[in-house]
């Protein structure tokens, strides 16, 4: 996986080795006299040839890289220039001169990244396959962020998928927002600037789906599971209710394999959403439910504004208004 291997192999086993120069490195700075940083030669024997791998192209020279004592030297032009430096070879002063970006100074695209549309599907069980890698939130962003890094490469190659593992459980087990629509709301976000249209689409689509869906019958670890609508995006409704609906613990291997669905079902109805809206057929279809609609219209902000939040009240507050 694109957003797991950016460094370079290592099998043992392997007479030319591939050496993978991240797109963190990308700035001339990371390649010194000959060597490229980031990479360990000790894993090749000295003299032998290796391959240089620059943000997944193969960069070739005149002459091949090779290990000399320890240290990978490679042709400076090819690699520098793979990397956008300019080269001038100074005869009188014998002097290589390297002109690019200071090192650390990669410039960021500007936001939205462009975005690809992508085959829900795929999302769908690759959603489910990472959640247990690193949980909910993970699981879900790192299924958009991870097939965006292979359908368009760069600059989605300069995120690491483990930053979205404290969202796990609703932020460190904390219950809050399940990690599924926080993950993918972040992916949301970095690709369109329609995001809260999107996410408010997906956080009131969430709270009205019976989880999990039957599409990971195929693969997944325990099928026909019992479903439950939370009524609320998050994690603590959302878990407990199925929990006690379905008689499992909260740590058990039938909760994961329920909330790995979940992460792979929300993870697929984002880029429903998001592709949607690339092809102008964004429809917003939820709408508030007439059990808590009119608690709205009194606390909300034109009548005393004084609650935040879209989330179902009367499943934490009794209708005051009902007797
Ligand atoms: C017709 C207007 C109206 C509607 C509809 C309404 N409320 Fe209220 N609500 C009020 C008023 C007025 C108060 C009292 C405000 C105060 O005393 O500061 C109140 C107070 C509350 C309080 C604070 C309770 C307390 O003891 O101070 C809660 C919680 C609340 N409402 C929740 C709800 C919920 C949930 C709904 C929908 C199921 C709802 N309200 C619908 C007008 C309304
Ligand atoms: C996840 C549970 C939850 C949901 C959903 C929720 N609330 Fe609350 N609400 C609380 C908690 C907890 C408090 C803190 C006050 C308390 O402990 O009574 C609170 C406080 C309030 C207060 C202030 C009460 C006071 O005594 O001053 C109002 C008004 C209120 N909520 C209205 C609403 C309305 C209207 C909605 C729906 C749009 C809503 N709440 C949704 C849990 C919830």
């Amino acid at each position: 996986m694109v957003g797991e291997k950016l460094v370079e192999e290592k099998n043992e086993g392997l007479s030319r080795r591939k050496l993978l120069v991240g797109a963190g490195a990308l700035a001339v700075g990371a390649v010194t006299a000959g060597g490229v940083l980031g990479v360990n030669p000790e894993v090749a024997f000295s003299g032998e040839n290796v391959k240089v791998v620059v943000n997944g192209k193969e960069v070739t020279g005149a002459v091949p890289a090779s290990v000399v004592k320890g240290t990978t030297v490679a042709p400076v032009r090819p690699v520098a220039e793979s990397l956008g430096a300019e080269v001038v070879w100074d005869k009188a002063a014998k002097t290589v001169n390297i002109t690019g970006k200071a090192a650390g100074s990669l410039s960021v695209p500007a936001w939205p990244w462009p975005y690809k549309k992508l085959d829900p599907k795929v999302v769908k069980k690759r959603g489910y396959e990472l959640y247990f890698k690193g949980g909910c939130m993970y699981g879900a962003a790192a299924a958009i962020l991870f097939t965006l890094q292979e359908e368009v490469g760069f600059p989605y190659t300069t995120i690491p998928g483990d930053m979205f593992k404290y969202g796990a459980g609703g932020a460190v087990s904390w219950g809050t927002l399940c990690g599924a629509l926080n993950g993918a709301g972040a992916m949301l976000n970095l690709v369109n600037k329609d995001y809260s249209k999107v996410l408010n689409e997906l956080i009131g689509w969430y709270t009205e789906y019976p989880f999990p869906s039957k599409d990971h019958e195929d693969y997944c670890k325990f099928k026909n599971q019992v479903t439950t609508v939370a009524k609320s995006p998050l994690c603590h409704a959302s878990v407990s209710l199925w929990v006690n609906a379905a008689g499992a613990k909260v740590n058990s291997d039938e909760k994961k394999d329920r909330c790995g669905k979940l992460t792979g079902d929300t993870a697929a109805k984002a880029v429903e959403l998001l592709n949607a809206l690339v092809d102008g057929n964004f429809i917003a279809a939820y709408k508030v439910s007439t059990e808590f609609e009119h608690c709205m219209t009194c606390h909300w902000e034109k009548g005393m504004d004084n609650e935040q939040g879209k989330m179902n009240c009367v499943s934490c507050h009794d209708d005051h208004t009902k007797k």
